[in-house]
């Protein structure tokens, strides 16, 4: 078995971050979110992945390399414009063959891994095994309808009045039926080749499609709120690990790591929370579920409940809540007269100042 991992695509609902980056590499728990799906993917014994990359493709490849560290085998595939996830599988026909194969959207999350879902599509016959899970927003989904005995009656891609609650999740199965199926479809209104459209025609073709629900915890981590309880759910599971400096005027609480070469003092951390090699943390307050990249520089500020990747430098401000602040980043207090916010913010950008 094979995996097809899907790391192209635009972002937009994450710039500005996306503009210089690729969405599938912003951090949770200070590590990239591709990160989770190579691991799962190896976890359930597959070796053999093909990385679909799009425009932020160097960034990918430098983050990747070949696979050997995550103890897989990587190919990567240039899509010259994000044409849809079936338009993926097109591309990537060569090196799918005529093996069955897990296709892995490169931003989703899901803990637990999928060995499971693997071993189960392993042992069944089918042509498509989809995985399912009730969410709160479905228009902003894959949605599928069921039958009383579980069947799929109906599938429909980001619908505007969904008929369930259920969400179709980024983690798929196919047999090398799918390719009869991406090359029959035409793109949607959105012009991407859906691959929704091409599940729809294996089950329109008497093909067996088969749905399961996700057991474990999964989120698409394509919104900033998303991204921030991804990174809080993962944080909830870290065990404290101290191997920066830590001074004696600084109070460390709860699940706390603090990397190499890393220095607090006069600080209070309340974990969960993970602070990056390298990082100086001074005269600051950390609080829960917040993740701190590496060489950044805390001076008289407090955060909580965010991420700031690395190197940037939050200075003299407070308090600082649900945020995902990007790289190389300055955040400080305007010490001179007259008191007034003063901002470069790039394009797409979000700043809330208190009320
Ligand atoms: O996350 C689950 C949802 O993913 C499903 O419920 C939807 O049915 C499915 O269409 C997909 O919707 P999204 O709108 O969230 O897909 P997005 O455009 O974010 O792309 C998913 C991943 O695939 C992302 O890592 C970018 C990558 N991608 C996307 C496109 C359109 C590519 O590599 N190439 C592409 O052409």
């Amino acid at each position: 078995m094979k995996a097809l991992v899907l790391a192209g695509g635009k972002g937009t609902r994450l710039r500005p971050l996306t503009y210089t980056s690729a969405k599938q590499l912003v951090p949770v728990a200070n590590k990239p979110v591709l990160y989770y799906g190579l691991e799962a993917l190896r976890d359930a014994g597959i070796t053999s992945v093909a990385i679909i990359v799009g425009d932020t493709g160097a960034e990918v490849r430098d983050a990747v390399g070949d696979g050997s560290r995550f103890g897989i085998e990587v190919t990567y595939i240039q899509q010259e414009a994000p044409l849809g996830l079936a338009h993926c599988v097109l591309i990537a026909r060569d090196f799918l063959a005529g093996d069955p194969f897990v296709m892995y959207l490169g931003d989703n999350f899901l803990v637990g891994g999928i060995a499971d879902l693997v071993d189960a599509f392993r042992q069944a016959d089918h042509d498509a095994q989809i995985l399912l899970t009730k969410v709160a927003e479905p228009q902003f989904y894959g949605v599928a309808e069921l039958g009383p005995d579980g069947e799929i009656l109906r599938l429909e891609e980001k619908p505007e009045h969904p008929r369930s609650d259920l969400a179709i999740v980024g983690v798929y199965t196919f047999s090398p039926a799918i390719h009869e199926a991406v090359r029959s479809i035409t793109p949607s209104a959105r012009g991407e080749l859906e691959i929704t459209d091409a599940i729809k025609w294996l089950i329109d073709h008497g093909y067996s499609v088969h749905s399961h629900f996700v057991s474990g915890y999964w989120k698409d981590t394509g919104r900033l709120q998303d991204m921030l309880e991804c990174n809080r759910i993962v944080l909830e599971t870290i065990t404290a690990d101290i191997r920066g400096v830590v001074d004696g005027r600084s109070e460390i609480t709860g699940n706390v790591v603090i990397d190499p070469g890393a220095s607090v003092a006069n600080s209070v951390i309340r974990g969960p929370a993970v602070i990056g090699a390298d990082a100086r943390i001074s005269d600051s307050y950390i609080g829960p579920y917040t993740s701190i990249g590496e060489s950044c520089v805390l001076q008289d500020a407090e955060v909580e409940y965010a991420i700031v990747l690395p190197n940037s430098t939050i200075r003299g401000v407070s308090r600082l809540t649900y945020s995902l602040i990007g790289r190389n980043v300055e955040v400080t207090r305007a010490d001179a007269v007259p008191n007034t916010y003063q901002l470069m913010v790039g394009d797409h950008s979000r700043v809330q100042v208190k009320a």
